[in-house]
Protein backbone atom coordinates (compact mmCIF):
# COMPACT_ATOMS: atom_id res chain seq x y z
CA UNK A 1 0.00 0.00 0.00
CA UNK A 2 0.61 3.34 -0.73
CA UNK A 3 2.00 4.98 2.26
CA UNK A 4 -0.85 7.82 3.71
CA UNK A 5 1.82 11.18 3.73
CA UNK A 6 2.47 9.94 0.07
CA UNK A 7 -0.53 9.82 -0.69
CA UNK A 8 -1.79 13.24 1.02
CA UNK A 9 1.24 14.56 -0.54
CA UNK A 10 0.20 13.77 -4.15
CA UNK A 11 -3.33 15.08 -3.72
CA UNK A 12 -2.78 18.04 -5.11
CA UNK A 13 -1.96 16.55 -8.56
CA UNK A 14 -5.75 15.03 -8.59
CA UNK A 15 -7.66 17.29 -10.88
CA UNK A 16 -11.63 16.50 -11.09
CA UNK A 17 -13.95 16.79 -13.86
CA UNK A 18 -15.32 20.05 -12.52
CA UNK A 19 -11.87 21.72 -12.15
CA UNK A 20 -11.04 20.38 -15.85
CA UNK A 21 -13.98 21.24 -17.19
CA UNK A 22 -13.32 24.98 -16.41
CA UNK A 23 -9.98 24.63 -17.59
CA UNK A 24 -11.67 23.82 -21.10
CA UNK A 25 -13.92 27.27 -20.74
CA UNK A 26 -10.53 29.07 -20.12
CA UNK A 27 -8.74 27.10 -22.89
CA UNK A 28 -12.20 27.26 -25.54
CA UNK A 29 -12.10 30.91 -24.57
CA UNK A 30 -8.53 32.23 -25.15
CA UNK A 31 -8.67 30.45 -28.23
CA UNK A 32 -11.68 32.49 -29.41
CA UNK A 33 -10.26 35.56 -28.69
CA UNK A 34 -6.72 34.28 -30.06
CA UNK A 35 -8.86 33.70 -33.85
CA UNK A 36 -10.39 37.66 -33.76
CA UNK A 37 -8.59 40.61 -34.59
CA UNK A 38 -10.45 42.43 -32.35
CA UNK A 39 -9.39 39.98 -29.01
CA UNK A 40 -6.10 38.67 -30.47
CA UNK A 41 -3.87 41.10 -28.17
CA UNK A 42 -5.61 39.97 -25.14
CA UNK A 43 -5.27 36.03 -25.88
CA UNK A 44 -2.35 34.15 -24.34
CA UNK A 45 -2.74 31.18 -26.49
CA UNK A 46 -2.00 32.93 -29.81
CA UNK A 47 -3.38 30.68 -32.62
CA UNK A 48 -1.04 31.64 -35.47
CA UNK A 49 -2.39 30.96 -38.66
CA UNK A 50 -0.19 28.35 -40.91
CA UNK A 51 -0.70 29.46 -44.19
CA UNK A 52 -1.22 25.46 -44.61
CA UNK A 53 -4.65 25.35 -46.02
CA UNK A 54 -5.30 21.44 -47.17
CA UNK A 55 -4.67 18.34 -45.99
CA UNK A 56 -3.10 15.81 -48.59
CA UNK A 57 -5.37 13.59 -50.27
CA UNK A 58 -2.45 10.98 -50.99
CA UNK A 59 -1.31 12.13 -54.86
CA UNK A 60 1.78 14.10 -53.45
CA UNK A 61 4.83 12.73 -55.27
CA UNK A 62 8.44 13.64 -55.39
CA UNK A 63 11.61 13.80 -53.39
CA UNK A 64 12.16 15.98 -50.85
CA UNK A 65 14.30 17.06 -47.81
CA UNK A 66 13.13 18.41 -43.95
CA UNK A 67 14.88 19.38 -41.32
CA UNK A 68 13.44 18.87 -37.71
CA UNK A 69 14.36 21.05 -34.79
CA UNK A 70 12.82 21.67 -31.55
CA UNK A 71 12.50 18.09 -30.28
CA UNK A 72 14.67 15.81 -28.29
CA UNK A 73 16.35 15.02 -31.92
CA UNK A 74 17.72 17.45 -34.45
CA UNK A 75 17.13 15.48 -37.55
CA UNK A 76 17.66 15.86 -41.29
CA UNK A 77 15.91 13.79 -43.76
CA UNK A 78 15.14 12.80 -46.98
CA UNK A 79 11.55 11.94 -48.22
CA UNK A 80 10.46 9.90 -51.16
CA UNK A 81 6.38 10.45 -51.82
CA UNK A 82 4.50 8.64 -54.02
CA UNK A 83 1.07 7.34 -54.43
CA UNK A 84 0.31 6.03 -51.08
CA UNK A 85 3.77 5.20 -50.64
CA UNK A 86 6.10 7.36 -48.49
CA UNK A 87 10.25 6.16 -48.14
CA UNK A 88 12.21 7.95 -45.51
CA UNK A 89 16.01 8.12 -44.63
CA UNK A 90 17.36 10.13 -41.91
CA UNK A 91 19.78 11.08 -39.27
CA UNK A 92 19.85 12.46 -36.12
CA UNK A 93 22.53 15.13 -35.45
CA UNK A 94 23.47 16.27 -31.89
CA UNK A 95 23.11 20.37 -31.03
CA UNK A 96 25.80 21.09 -28.59
CA UNK A 97 24.16 22.16 -25.57
CA UNK A 98 26.35 26.33 -26.27
CA UNK A 99 24.68 26.42 -29.84
CA UNK A 100 21.26 27.09 -27.66
CA UNK A 101 22.06 29.76 -25.70
CA UNK A 102 24.77 31.17 -28.50
CA UNK A 103 24.54 33.37 -31.26
CA UNK A 104 22.22 32.95 -34.45
CA UNK A 105 24.90 32.11 -36.83
CA UNK A 106 26.65 29.10 -34.73
CA UNK A 107 22.77 27.85 -34.69
CA UNK A 108 21.76 28.21 -38.07
CA UNK A 109 25.38 27.15 -39.75
CA UNK A 110 25.58 23.88 -37.02
CA UNK A 111 22.39 23.28 -39.20
CA UNK A 112 23.35 24.21 -42.36
CA UNK A 113 26.31 21.52 -41.98
CA UNK A 114 24.52 19.02 -41.11
CA UNK A 115 22.38 19.27 -43.98
CA UNK A 116 25.59 19.63 -46.06
CA UNK A 117 27.05 16.27 -44.11
CA UNK A 118 23.32 14.43 -44.79
CA UNK A 119 23.33 15.39 -48.72
CA UNK A 120 27.08 14.26 -49.03
CA UNK A 121 26.17 11.03 -47.45
CA UNK A 122 23.30 10.57 -49.40
CA UNK A 123 24.78 11.31 -52.88
CA UNK A 124 22.28 14.21 -53.54
CA UNK A 125 24.16 17.37 -53.04
CA UNK A 126 23.98 18.35 -56.70
CA UNK A 127 20.46 17.83 -56.83
CA UNK A 128 18.13 21.09 -55.64
CA UNK A 129 15.59 19.35 -53.80
CA UNK A 130 13.02 21.37 -52.36
CA UNK A 131 13.12 20.90 -48.34
CA UNK A 132 10.14 21.45 -45.37
CA UNK A 133 11.26 23.55 -42.11
CA UNK A 134 10.12 21.55 -39.10
CA UNK A 135 10.75 24.80 -36.78
CA UNK A 136 8.81 23.99 -33.96
CA UNK A 137 8.87 26.93 -31.68
CA UNK A 138 6.27 30.13 -31.82
CA UNK A 139 6.45 32.09 -35.50
CA UNK A 140 4.15 34.38 -36.75
CA UNK A 141 4.03 33.63 -40.45
CA UNK A 142 4.04 36.54 -43.39
CA UNK A 143 3.83 33.18 -45.63
CA UNK A 144 4.41 29.27 -46.31
CA UNK A 145 8.37 29.89 -46.54
CA UNK A 146 8.98 32.67 -43.56
CA UNK A 147 8.27 32.77 -40.36
CA UNK A 148 9.00 35.69 -37.77
CA UNK A 149 10.02 33.99 -34.10
CA UNK A 150 8.21 34.88 -31.38
CA UNK A 151 9.98 33.26 -28.39
CA UNK A 152 12.86 30.16 -27.73
CA UNK A 153 11.27 27.98 -25.60
CA UNK A 154 12.12 24.25 -24.69
CA UNK A 155 15.88 25.44 -23.18
CA UNK A 156 16.92 27.49 -26.57
CA UNK A 157 17.41 30.81 -26.08
CA UNK A 158 18.95 33.18 -28.64
CA UNK A 159 17.24 36.83 -28.31
CA UNK A 160 19.46 38.22 -31.22
CA UNK A 161 17.13 35.53 -33.47
CA UNK A 162 13.42 36.68 -32.16
CA UNK A 163 11.33 38.74 -34.17
CA UNK A 164 13.47 37.87 -37.18
CA UNK A 165 12.76 35.69 -40.44
CA UNK A 166 14.19 31.67 -39.57
CA UNK A 167 14.22 31.34 -43.08
CA UNK A 168 15.99 33.76 -43.81
CA UNK A 169 18.94 32.78 -41.32
CA UNK A 170 18.34 28.94 -42.84
CA UNK A 171 18.99 30.94 -46.14
CA UNK A 172 21.91 32.97 -45.25
CA UNK A 173 23.84 29.63 -43.43
CA UNK A 174 23.69 27.50 -46.75
CA UNK A 175 24.61 30.57 -48.80
CA UNK A 176 27.79 31.07 -46.58
CA UNK A 177 28.85 27.13 -47.12
CA UNK A 178 27.88 27.43 -50.96
CA UNK A 179 28.04 23.78 -51.00
CA UNK A 180 24.42 22.87 -51.18
CA UNK A 181 21.53 23.80 -53.53
CA UNK A 182 18.64 24.16 -51.35
CA UNK A 183 14.54 25.65 -52.64
CA UNK A 184 13.41 26.15 -48.99
CA UNK A 185 9.51 25.59 -49.92
CA UNK A 186 8.08 25.99 -46.61
CA UNK A 187 8.55 26.40 -42.42
CA UNK A 188 5.95 24.63 -40.13
CA UNK A 189 5.51 23.77 -36.74
CA UNK A 190 5.87 20.13 -35.74
CA UNK A 191 2.39 19.55 -34.40
CA UNK A 192 1.63 20.89 -38.16
CA UNK A 193 3.80 18.07 -39.18
CA UNK A 194 2.17 15.65 -37.60
CA UNK A 195 -1.14 16.46 -38.39
CA UNK A 196 -0.46 16.36 -42.11
CA UNK A 197 1.77 13.20 -41.47
CA UNK A 198 -1.52 11.60 -39.99
CA UNK A 199 -4.27 12.97 -42.41
CA UNK A 200 -1.96 11.64 -45.18
CA UNK A 201 -3.09 7.94 -43.74
CA UNK A 202 -6.37 8.86 -42.57
CA UNK A 203 -8.71 11.46 -43.67
CA UNK A 204 -10.78 11.90 -40.67
CA UNK A 205 -7.32 13.64 -39.22
CA UNK A 206 -8.14 17.29 -38.07
CA UNK A 207 -6.09 17.98 -34.66
CA UNK A 208 -2.27 17.17 -33.91
CA UNK A 209 -1.02 17.06 -30.85
CA UNK A 210 2.64 16.73 -29.45
CA UNK A 211 3.42 15.94 -25.72
CA UNK A 212 7.27 15.36 -26.05
CA UNK A 213 9.62 17.53 -24.70
CA UNK A 214 7.24 20.48 -24.53
CA UNK A 215 3.59 20.46 -25.46
CA UNK A 216 1.28 21.75 -28.51
CA UNK A 217 -1.31 21.64 -30.70
CA UNK A 218 -3.24 22.37 -33.84
CA UNK A 219 -6.06 21.57 -35.65
CA UNK A 220 -7.67 22.23 -39.08
CA UNK A 221 -10.01 25.75 -38.44
CA UNK A 222 -12.81 27.10 -40.78
CA UNK A 223 -10.95 29.64 -42.80
CA UNK A 224 -13.52 32.46 -42.09
CA UNK A 225 -13.00 31.96 -38.30
CA UNK A 226 -9.25 33.09 -38.75
CA UNK A 227 -9.67 36.60 -39.01
CA UNK A 228 -6.00 36.87 -38.87
CA UNK A 229 -5.43 35.05 -41.97
CA UNK A 230 -6.06 37.87 -44.80
CA UNK A 231 -5.26 35.12 -47.78
CA UNK A 232 -7.67 34.20 -50.52
CA UNK A 233 -9.20 30.72 -50.20
CA UNK A 234 -7.27 28.64 -52.23
CA UNK A 235 -10.79 25.96 -52.39
CA UNK A 236 -10.78 24.28 -49.18
CA UNK A 237 -12.22 27.43 -47.03
CA UNK A 238 -9.51 26.09 -44.33
CA UNK A 239 -6.79 26.75 -42.78
CA UNK A 240 -4.61 24.93 -39.79
CA UNK A 241 -3.78 26.88 -36.67
CA UNK A 242 -1.47 26.53 -34.73
CA UNK A 243 -2.14 27.22 -31.28
CA UNK A 244 0.89 27.57 -29.23
CA UNK A 245 -0.90 25.78 -26.21
CA UNK A 246 2.16 25.98 -24.02
CA UNK A 247 1.67 29.47 -23.03
CA UNK A 248 -2.32 29.26 -21.83
CA UNK A 249 -2.09 29.87 -18.17
CA UNK A 250 1.09 32.88 -19.01
CA UNK A 251 -1.28 35.21 -17.61
CA UNK A 252 -2.49 33.26 -14.83
CA UNK A 253 -5.60 31.95 -15.55
CA UNK A 254 -4.15 28.61 -14.00
CA UNK A 255 -2.88 29.66 -11.17
CA UNK A 256 -5.29 27.57 -9.08
CA UNK A 257 -4.39 24.51 -10.37
CA UNK A 258 -0.50 24.87 -9.76
CA UNK A 259 1.17 23.54 -7.00
CA UNK A 260 4.26 25.73 -5.51
CA UNK A 261 6.26 22.80 -6.80
CA UNK A 262 5.22 24.12 -10.10
CA UNK A 263 5.67 27.21 -9.73
CA UNK A 264 9.31 26.63 -8.49
CA UNK A 265 10.23 24.83 -11.67
CA UNK A 266 8.69 27.62 -13.36
CA UNK A 267 11.00 30.40 -11.50
CA UNK A 268 14.11 28.07 -12.01
CA UNK A 269 13.57 27.75 -15.76
CA UNK A 270 15.34 29.70 -18.80
CA UNK A 271 11.79 31.63 -18.99
CA UNK A 272 10.29 32.34 -15.90
CA UNK A 273 6.32 33.35 -16.30
CA UNK A 274 6.24 31.24 -19.83
CA UNK A 275 5.15 27.90 -21.04
CA UNK A 276 3.05 27.18 -17.91
CA UNK A 277 0.74 24.61 -19.80
CA UNK A 278 3.28 22.91 -21.43
CA UNK A 279 5.61 23.11 -17.84
CA UNK A 280 2.72 21.24 -16.13
CA UNK A 281 2.21 18.62 -18.88
CA UNK A 282 5.73 18.12 -21.12
CA UNK A 283 8.73 15.73 -20.88
CA UNK A 284 11.39 18.55 -20.13
CA UNK A 285 9.78 19.22 -16.63
CA UNK A 286 7.68 15.94 -15.41
CA UNK A 287 11.26 14.51 -14.51
CA UNK A 288 12.12 17.23 -12.21
CA UNK A 289 8.55 17.50 -10.64
CA UNK A 290 9.15 13.30 -9.63
CA UNK A 291 12.48 14.44 -8.64
CA UNK A 292 11.48 17.90 -6.12
CA UNK A 293 8.58 16.09 -4.91
CA UNK A 294 10.90 12.52 -4.06
CA UNK A 295 13.19 14.71 -2.35
CA UNK A 296 10.84 16.45 -0.21
CA UNK A 297 9.51 12.85 0.87
CA UNK A 298 13.22 12.13 1.38
CA UNK A 299 13.74 15.08 3.82
CA UNK A 300 10.38 13.68 5.41
CA UNK A 301 12.17 10.19 6.25
CA UNK A 302 9.31 8.94 4.30
CA UNK A 303 10.92 7.35 1.11
CA UNK A 304 14.37 5.88 1.05
CA UNK A 305 14.58 5.65 5.31
CA UNK A 306 15.46 9.79 4.25
CA UNK A 307 19.11 8.55 2.75
CA UNK A 308 20.12 9.84 -0.86
CA UNK A 309 19.04 13.85 -0.33
CA UNK A 310 22.25 14.38 -2.38
CA UNK A 311 21.47 12.06 -5.50
CA UNK A 312 17.71 13.92 -5.53
CA UNK A 313 18.95 17.29 -5.12
CA UNK A 314 21.15 17.07 -8.26
CA UNK A 315 19.00 19.14 -10.98
CA UNK A 316 17.72 17.06 -13.87
CA UNK A 317 18.94 13.90 -12.29
CA UNK A 318 15.64 11.99 -12.59
CA UNK A 319 14.77 11.53 -16.29
CA UNK A 320 11.77 12.04 -17.51
CA UNK A 321 12.12 8.19 -19.31
CA UNK A 322 12.09 7.10 -16.18
CA UNK A 323 8.52 7.45 -15.61
CA UNK A 324 7.72 5.41 -18.03
CA UNK A 325 9.54 2.93 -17.26
CA UNK A 326 8.45 2.90 -13.76
CA UNK A 327 4.96 2.58 -14.45
CA UNK A 328 5.83 -0.22 -17.09
CA UNK A 329 6.51 -2.33 -14.18
CA UNK A 330 3.13 -4.88 -13.78
CA UNK A 331 1.27 -4.59 -10.73
CA UNK A 332 4.05 -6.23 -8.01
CA UNK A 333 6.52 -6.28 -9.86
CA UNK A 334 9.64 -3.74 -9.54
CA UNK A 335 12.19 -4.82 -11.87
CA UNK A 336 12.17 -1.20 -14.14
CA UNK A 337 12.02 0.44 -11.02
CA UNK A 338 14.91 -1.54 -10.00
CA UNK A 339 17.11 -0.84 -12.66
CA UNK A 340 16.11 2.44 -12.51
CA UNK A 341 17.03 2.85 -9.03
CA UNK A 342 20.20 1.42 -9.52
CA UNK A 343 21.07 4.02 -12.61
CA UNK A 344 20.63 6.42 -9.96
CA UNK A 345 22.94 4.71 -7.61
CA UNK A 346 20.13 3.68 -5.54
CA UNK A 347 20.42 -0.08 -4.50
CA UNK A 348 18.88 -0.71 -1.33
CA UNK A 349 15.33 0.47 -2.24
CA UNK A 350 12.31 -1.51 -0.28
CA UNK A 351 9.14 -2.73 -1.75
CA UNK A 352 7.47 0.18 0.03
CA UNK A 353 9.68 2.81 -1.53
CA UNK A 354 9.14 1.82 -4.98
CA UNK A 355 4.97 1.54 -4.41
CA UNK A 356 5.61 5.01 -3.06
CA UNK A 357 7.93 6.11 -6.28
CA UNK A 358 5.26 4.64 -8.83
CA UNK A 359 2.55 6.41 -6.91
CA UNK A 360 4.29 9.75 -7.10
CA UNK A 361 5.24 9.35 -11.03
CA UNK A 362 1.61 8.29 -11.60
CA UNK A 363 0.23 11.28 -10.23
CA UNK A 364 2.26 13.52 -12.19
CA UNK A 365 1.92 11.66 -15.62
CA UNK A 366 -1.43 11.29 -15.26
CA UNK A 367 -2.11 15.25 -14.31
CA UNK A 368 -0.45 15.87 -17.75
CA UNK A 369 -2.74 13.40 -19.79
CA UNK A 370 -5.72 14.81 -17.73
CA UNK A 371 -5.20 18.18 -18.84
CA UNK A 372 -4.14 17.08 -22.57
CA UNK A 373 -7.39 15.13 -22.85
CA UNK A 374 -8.66 18.75 -21.89
CA UNK A 375 -7.31 20.27 -24.70
CA UNK A 376 -8.25 17.76 -26.67
CA UNK A 377 -11.46 17.55 -25.83
CA UNK A 378 -11.82 21.39 -26.85
CA UNK A 379 -10.29 21.10 -30.12
CA UNK A 380 -12.33 18.39 -31.07
CA UNK A 381 -15.48 19.87 -30.21
CA UNK A 382 -14.42 23.25 -32.28
CA UNK A 383 -13.79 20.82 -35.50
CA UNK A 384 -17.00 19.60 -34.89
CA UNK A 385 -17.27 16.71 -37.24
CA UNK A 386 -18.94 13.28 -36.10
CA UNK A 387 -15.65 11.71 -36.31
CA UNK A 388 -12.39 12.56 -35.68
CA UNK A 389 -8.62 11.42 -35.49
CA UNK A 390 -6.23 13.14 -33.31
CA UNK A 391 -2.53 12.62 -34.77
CA UNK A 392 0.25 12.66 -31.52
CA UNK A 393 3.62 12.39 -31.41
CA UNK A 394 6.11 12.99 -28.65
CA UNK A 395 8.25 11.13 -26.20
CA UNK A 396 5.90 11.06 -23.30
CA UNK A 397 2.88 10.21 -25.29
CA UNK A 398 4.83 7.28 -27.27
CA UNK A 399 6.58 6.06 -24.68
CA UNK A 400 4.74 6.30 -21.41
CA UNK A 401 2.87 2.93 -21.05
CA UNK A 402 -0.50 4.18 -19.97
CA UNK A 403 -0.94 7.99 -21.69
CA UNK A 404 -2.85 6.83 -23.90
CA UNK A 405 -5.37 5.00 -21.93
CA UNK A 406 -5.90 8.00 -19.27
CA UNK A 407 -6.09 10.24 -22.48
CA UNK A 408 -8.83 8.31 -24.01
CA UNK A 409 -10.36 7.45 -20.58
CA UNK A 410 -11.17 11.56 -19.57
CA UNK A 411 -12.09 12.52 -22.64
CA UNK A 412 -14.28 10.29 -22.94
CA UNK A 413 -15.64 11.36 -19.55
CA UNK A 414 -15.01 14.85 -20.41
CA UNK A 415 -16.45 15.31 -24.03
CA UNK A 416 -20.30 15.68 -23.34
CA UNK A 417 -21.57 14.45 -27.04
CA UNK A 418 -22.02 12.09 -29.09
CA UNK A 419 -18.81 12.78 -31.64
CA UNK A 420 -16.53 9.65 -32.11
CA UNK A 421 -12.82 10.37 -31.39
CA UNK A 422 -9.51 8.33 -31.44
CA UNK A 423 -6.17 8.82 -31.19
CA UNK A 424 -3.60 8.10 -33.76
CA UNK A 425 0.18 7.76 -32.83
CA UNK A 426 2.26 9.78 -35.62
CA UNK A 427 5.08 7.07 -36.52
CA UNK A 428 7.16 9.34 -38.93
CA UNK A 429 7.52 12.15 -36.58
CA UNK A 430 7.31 15.61 -38.58
CA UNK A 431 9.71 14.28 -41.85
CA UNK A 432 6.91 12.97 -44.34
CA UNK A 433 4.66 15.93 -42.59
CA UNK A 434 7.12 18.70 -43.58
CA UNK A 435 8.06 16.64 -47.02
CA UNK A 436 3.88 17.09 -47.88
CA UNK A 437 3.94 20.28 -47.15
CA UNK A 438 6.79 21.33 -49.21
CA UNK A 439 5.13 18.94 -52.48
CA UNK A 440 1.81 20.74 -51.56
CA UNK A 441 3.66 23.94 -52.19
CA UNK A 442 5.40 22.56 -54.94
CA UNK A 443 2.38 21.57 -56.82
CA UNK A 444 0.63 24.94 -56.34
CA UNK A 445 3.53 26.81 -57.07
CA UNK A 446 3.26 24.66 -60.76
CA UNK A 447 -0.68 25.47 -60.99
C1 LIG B 1 9.21 13.91 -33.32
C2 LIG B 1 8.88 14.88 -34.43
O1 LIG B 1 8.83 12.63 -33.68
O2 LIG B 1 8.53 14.32 -32.16
C3 LIG B 1 9.30 16.28 -34.00
O3 LIG B 1 9.54 14.52 -35.58
C4 LIG B 1 8.67 16.66 -32.69
O4 LIG B 1 8.96 17.22 -34.98
C5 LIG B 1 8.95 15.58 -31.68
O5 LIG B 1 9.14 17.93 -32.27
C6 LIG B 1 8.29 15.86 -30.36
O6 LIG B 1 8.67 14.91 -29.40
P1 LIG B 1 9.97 14.98 -28.53
O7 LIG B 1 9.70 14.06 -27.42
O8 LIG B 1 11.12 14.55 -29.39
O9 LIG B 1 10.11 16.41 -28.08
C1 LIG C 1 6.88 24.37 -27.64
C2 LIG C 1 6.91 25.24 -28.91
C3 LIG C 1 5.88 24.77 -29.91
C4 LIG C 1 6.02 23.29 -30.17
C5 LIG C 1 5.97 22.52 -28.87
C6 LIG C 1 6.15 21.02 -29.07
O1 LIG C 1 5.70 24.61 -26.96
O2 LIG C 1 6.72 26.58 -28.56
O3 LIG C 1 5.99 25.50 -31.11
O4 LIG C 1 5.02 22.86 -31.03
O5 LIG C 1 6.96 22.98 -27.99
O6 LIG C 1 7.39 20.71 -29.61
Amino acid sequence: KVTREVIEGMAEFELDNNTLKKTMVLFLDNIERGLKKETHESSIVKCFPTYVQDLPNGTEKGKFLALDLGGTNFRVLMVELDVGKCDLKSEVYAIPQEFMVGTGVQLFDHIASCLADFTKKQGIQDEKLPLGFTFSFPLVQKGLRSGLLVRWTKGFNIPEVIGTDVVQWLTEAITRRGDVQIDICAVLNDTTGTLMSCAWKNPECRIGLIIGTGHNGCYLETQANAELFDEPDMGSGKVIINLEAAAFGDDGCLDDLRTDIDKQIDNDSINPGKQVYEKLISGMYLGELVRIYTLKFIKNGIIFGGQYVDIFEKKEIFETSYISDIEADPEGSYAKTSETLKILGITDASEQDMINLRFICQAISKRSAYLTAATACVLTRKVNEPKIVIGIDGSVYKYHPYFRDHMMEKMTELIDSDYEFNLMLSEDGSGRGAALVAAMAAMRAKQ
